[in-house]
């Protein structure tokens, strides 16, 4: 299996790239970094431990990072998510504590365990990773690639132009890409196509364990959100499109191309360019996501709530 760490804001969706990470076989999940986002630090933190803690998920350690993006004050997204950020269910007391080490320590010693590189999966702003890539420039070899939700290569969520983990820390997601890193963009245009429909909801909620009755509490506070901030009454399930591009890599298309973040824009600050028709003859520095296997993606998550608790 793939080793990985899940750099996350827990958020709605980005539960389902915890547990599809935890219990998918070609996984090894490490370590869980949590980041203001969707929530304040405090609330992803707890969400994180929350969730791993009801799906029966032990021995992953929890670390919070940063509680806001580096240049700018943080808007949690409390609109879609709540104003806990896991808005629906009620939430049980979690018994174990987060790691005491920073996020950034616990990746770089997640990072110096023997063994091959480590994959590290992103579905919230890249503030915790910039700040690991000024930190710590010698320990990038050990980081296999970057996979993250964020950006789009049409239109935004939370600006016409601008999706939602982009816009939070655009100077991050710069820092990030610019790093040399090997980075795949799973955009809204890809995760546009994992909608909880009704019938997904019913596939999940007959898997009958208390995640998976957990996790149809949340995607119907969910689809309540986005039909009215987005009209889209069928929200769409974001962050474990991510984690299966890891998981089941044919389930995800992908192209290279360059992206480019606009950080200074009037209208469209935290955009990402993405020249998909290599207009501007940069040369590529990321793979960017443009398909997906949406039936082979439902069943991954299927198979991965069957294995847990
Ligand atoms: C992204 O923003 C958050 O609301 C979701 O968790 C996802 O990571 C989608 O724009
Ligand atoms: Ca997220």
């Amino acid at each position: 299996p793939t080793p990985v760490i899940l750099d996350c804001d827990p958020g709605h969706d980005d539960v389902f790239a915890i547990w599809l990470a935890a219990a998918n076989p070609e996984i090894d999940l490490r370590a869980i970094t949590t980041v203001g986002g969707n929530g304040r630090l405090s609330h992803t933190t707890y969400n994180a431990r929350v969730v791993t803690e009801l799906a029966g998920i032990t021995g992953v350690p929890i670390s919070p990072g940063a509680d806001a993006p580096l240049e700018r004050p943080l808007s949690p997204a409390e609109w879609i998510h709540g104003a806990n950020a896991l808005g629906g269910p009620e939430l049980p007391v979690p018994t174990v504590e987060a790691d005491p080490r920073t996020a950034i320590e616990l990746i770089r010693d997640t990072l110096d365990a023997p063994g091959e590189p480590v994959t590290i999966v992103a579905t919230g702003p890249l503030t915790n990773l910039a700040q690991f890539v000024r930190a710590h420039p010698e320990r990038l070899s050990r980081i296999r690639e970057i996979v993250w939700m964020g950006g789009s290569t049409g239109r935004g969520n939370i600006t016409p132009y601008a999706e939602f983990n982009a816009w939070t820390d655009p100077e991050a997601a710069a820092i990030v890409l610019g790093s040399g890193l090997r980075f795949t963009m799973i955009g809204l245009n890809v995760t546009h196509q994992a909608l909880a429909t009704r019938e997904v909801i019913a596939r999940i909620g007959a898997v009958g364990t208390r995640a998976a009755a957990f996790g149809v509490e949340l995607l119907t506070f969910f689809n309540s959100t986005y039909e009215i901030d987005q009209g889209m009454p069928e929200g769409p399930v974001h962050d474990p499109v991510a984690m299966a591009l890891v998981a089941r890599p044919a389930l995800v298309t992908t192209v290279p191309a360059r992206i480019d973040i606009e950080l200074r824009g009037t209208e469209t600050a935290g955009a990402t360019s993405v020249d998909l028709l290599n207009k501007l003859k940069r040369p590529p520095n990321a793979h960017v996501a443009t398909g997906l296997d949406v039936e082979g993606f439902w069943d991954l998550i299927e198979d991965a709530l069957r294995a847990l608790s």
